[in-house]
């Protein structure tokens, strides 16, 4: 964390810095980091949407996190949805904190980074739990949310967009300190 603040981050203001950093650290075309672009846009402007940012003392941007309420009417809810019924986790989805993407810069990784901007992050919602997906791998993204407590709602998730099967996870908030 030397010399990396954590703090607000305007989205709409540092959308072309924040996918910079998310095409580093997850790997993204051009072509998706456009299609993201109008994504990110369209995600900040929801209610109670939140993003913090870690940034050098140059103004570098290194990592972000943002998340908003769920909202049981917005895509990525209504793609997990079934899955978690499936198994009666729906309820899930209500009053719940989702975190929408988390991305560090590799050279600034394993630092605490993520494991801070995702704290503090949920630390600020009214939620008492959160959700999110993850690639279905082990990754160092799931073991860090499951240091934080969360675990597995639903696995094989299958998004329209994405040739990879995803887990759904939640966890109580305020997340689990070591
Ligand atoms: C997932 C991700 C955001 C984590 O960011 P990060 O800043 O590296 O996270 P942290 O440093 O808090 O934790 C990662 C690991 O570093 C370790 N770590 C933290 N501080 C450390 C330190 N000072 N020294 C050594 N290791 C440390 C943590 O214990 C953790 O170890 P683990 O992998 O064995 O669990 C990052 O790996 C990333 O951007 N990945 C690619 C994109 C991605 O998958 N995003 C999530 C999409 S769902």
């Amino acid at each position: 964390m030397d010399h990396v603040a954590v703090g607000p981050l305007d989205l709409a203001a540092r959308v072309d810095d924040a996918l910079a950093v998310q095409a580093l650290a997850f790997g993204l075309s051009d072509e998706e980091t456009a299609v993201r672009r109008h994504i990110v846009l369209r995600h900040f402007a929801c209610p109670g949407a939140r993003a913090l940012g870690a940034t050098t003392p140059d103004g570098r941007l290194v990592g972000f996190v943002y998340g908003m309420p769920n909202d049981r009417a917005h895509w990525w809810s209504t793609v997990v949805e079934p899955y978690l019924r499936s198994a009666s986790l729906d309820h899930w989805l209500d009053n719940s904190f989702t975190i929408t993407e988390l991305h560090v810069h590799p050279a600034y990784q394993h630092r605490g980074i993520g494991r801070s901007l995702l704290t503090r992050l949920t630390d600020e919602a009214r939620e008492p739990r959160s959700i999110l997906s993850a690639i279905d791998t082990e990754s160092p993204a799931r073991r860090l949310y499951r240091s934080l407590g969360y675990h597995d709602l639903a696995r094989r998730v299958l998004f329209p967009s994405a040739p990879t099967p995803y887990a759904v996870m939640g966890a109580p908030l305020p997340l689990r300190r070591l």
